[in-house]
């Protein structure tokens, strides 16, 4: 597998008959490869800032903006980029910097020609084995990724550090949180991203169905346990076997059966209703409450020991008003869910998108996503979304006094390091939601590629290559 995009190259020397034999090598043996060159270090930045290239050959020796610079400037924007120097007679020494800059590898004048292909052949052999490398991982990642999660605030990236560490584990999570903050999403996440994901991850929702009913679901019965078994039935728990089993609304459930998931939980056993014949599963439990288990407990309506065998990894998914950060992200997210593919992407006006900020979701995401579908259907042809497209509870919230920016703090503030860390948050946001792509990631922020990458470089922000947020990471 070869990558399909043309290669482009610039050749840069600032003598002519040396330009004219690279070009014609690269003609007649990498006739698949387009050419550029440039007659000095200054041309050569300039065409390197104009477009983007994969491969650079230069001369270092040049007057005024020598080779070292060119290959500096190159490196810096395309980190990837295949650089090979040339050198004159005797200055191996600027040849050993530029290979320390990240030169692929150096040629002394004057050079054979076969040395130069043999040179190219094997640096671009390496870089399109390194492309499909990359490739196959990131193919790989989406499959099992938590890439639908969306959310770059600090207890989000803290639930996704918590869902990387314990993937290969089999420990039993509690999530908690109210309606609507994504626990289910992040349950199946959890299965998704353990050494579980080729098994069964089942599903139930333990408030949705009473009582008696509940114990056969999950447990399965034997023919003749009650009026209407007809059949023996397996339960929700055999059905896991191997796999994760997700318990949602676990704070519902009856004491009586509360009793026997602690079994379960404590023994890894149980029997189908109306037979004494104890089964032996192996199952991952990843429970869900939006109610507070904890008082729960207090109060007496759920037992403490199931509490503590349950909480043995708790996830708190914060409330959406509490993580107001994510909302740009999460509206732009579902805004592209909701949007015609076909035509021209909607933009949320910067007043609508105040609003959803401002406004206290207490359906969390879920009230988000309905809310931003709406407004899309209120928006019609329209290209922009307005504050009048909004629910009206969202238009009419009482306005948050909080502002994004912080107060002037008496002590002073650096204002370089404030304009840092917002460039550094906006980029990436930018970056997490066009899916790595840098060129669309610059357009969104008004920005060139270019520019785009020397500020990445200089952040030391990294590309999320369709990534979730990198768990190790902190903003
Ligand atoms: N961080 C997120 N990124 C993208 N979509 C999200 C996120 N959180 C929630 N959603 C979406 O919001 C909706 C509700 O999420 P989910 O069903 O996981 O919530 P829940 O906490 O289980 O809610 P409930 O307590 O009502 O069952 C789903 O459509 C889900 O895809
Ligand atoms: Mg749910």
């Amino acid at each position: 597998m070869s990558i399909a995009k043309q290669k482009q190259a610039l050749l840069v020397d600032d003598e002519d008959p040396i330009r004219q034999l690279l070009t014609e090598i690269f003609a007649s043996e990498f006739p698949e490869i387009q050419t550029s060159t440039a007659v000095n270090g200054r041309e050569a930045i300039e065409k390197l800032r104009q477009n983007a290239y994969d491969i650079l050959v230069t001369d270092l020796k040049m007057p005024e903006v020598d080779g070292l610079q060119v290959l500096e400037e190159a490196l810096t924007l395309y980190p990837d980029i295949i650089a090979i120097a040339i050198t004159g007679y005797g200055t191996i020494e600027t040849a050993v910097r530029a290979i320390k800059l990240g030169a692929f590898d150096y040629l002394q004048k004057p050079f054979e020609v076969t040395a130069l292909q043999l040179i190219l052949k094997r640096a671009i052999e390496q870089k399109e084995l390194r492309e499909e490398n990359l490739a196959l991982r990131s193919q790989l990642r989406e499959r099992y990724s938590f890439s639908n999660i969306i959310g770059l605030s600090d207890p989000m990236r803290k639930i996704f550090d918590v869902i990387s560490m314990i993937g290969p584990t089999p420990s039993t999570v509690l999530i908690t949180g109210e309606t609507g903050t994504g626990k289910e999403l992040i349950a199946r996440a959890i299965h998704y991203n353990s050494a579980r994901r080729d098994q069964k991850l089942v599903s139930i929702n333990c408030g949705a169905i009473p009582e008696n009913l509940l114990e056969t679901e999950l447990f399965g019965h034997v023919r003749g346990a009650f009026t209407g078994a007809h059949q023996n039935r397996i339960g929700k728990f055999e059905q896991a076997h191997r796999g994760s089993i997700f318990l949602d609304e676990i704070g519902t459930m009856s004491p009586m059966l509360q009793v026997k998931l602690l079994r379960v939980l404590q023994e890894r056993e149980f029997e189908r209703v109306g037979d004494n014949h104890t089964l032996k599963v192996d199952v991952r439990v990843i429970a869900a409450t939006s109610a507070d288990l904890a008082s729960l407990v207090h109060e007496g309506a759920f037992r403490e020991d199931l509490f503590y065998r349950l909480n043995v990894i708790p996830i708190a998914v914060p409330a959406l008003r509490e993580r107001r950060d994510d909302i740009p992200l999460l509206s732009q997210y579902f805004l592209k869910k909701f949007c015609d593919p076909t035509k021209e992407l909607k933009v949320i006006t910067q007043d609508a998108m105040r609003m959803l900020q401002n406004y206290s979701w207490p359906g969390n995401v879920r009230q988000l996503e309905n809310s931003i579908e709406r407004a899309v259907a209120m928006a019609g042809s329209r290209t922009q979304l307005h504050i009048e497209d909004l629910p009206l509870e969202v238009q009419q919230a009482p306005l948050q006094a909080a502002s994004p920016l912080p107060g002037l703090p008496e002590a002073g503030l650096s204002l370089d390091d404030l304009v840092a860390d917002t460039e550094r948050r906006m980029i990436s946001e930018s970056l997490h939601l066009h899916h790595g792509n840098k060129q669309k990631a610059a357009d969104f922020l008004r920005l060139n590629r270019t520019t785009l990458l020397q500020k990445m470089k200089r952040l030391g922000i990294e590309s999320p290559a369709a990534l979730p947020p990198a768990p190790a990471k902190k903003l």
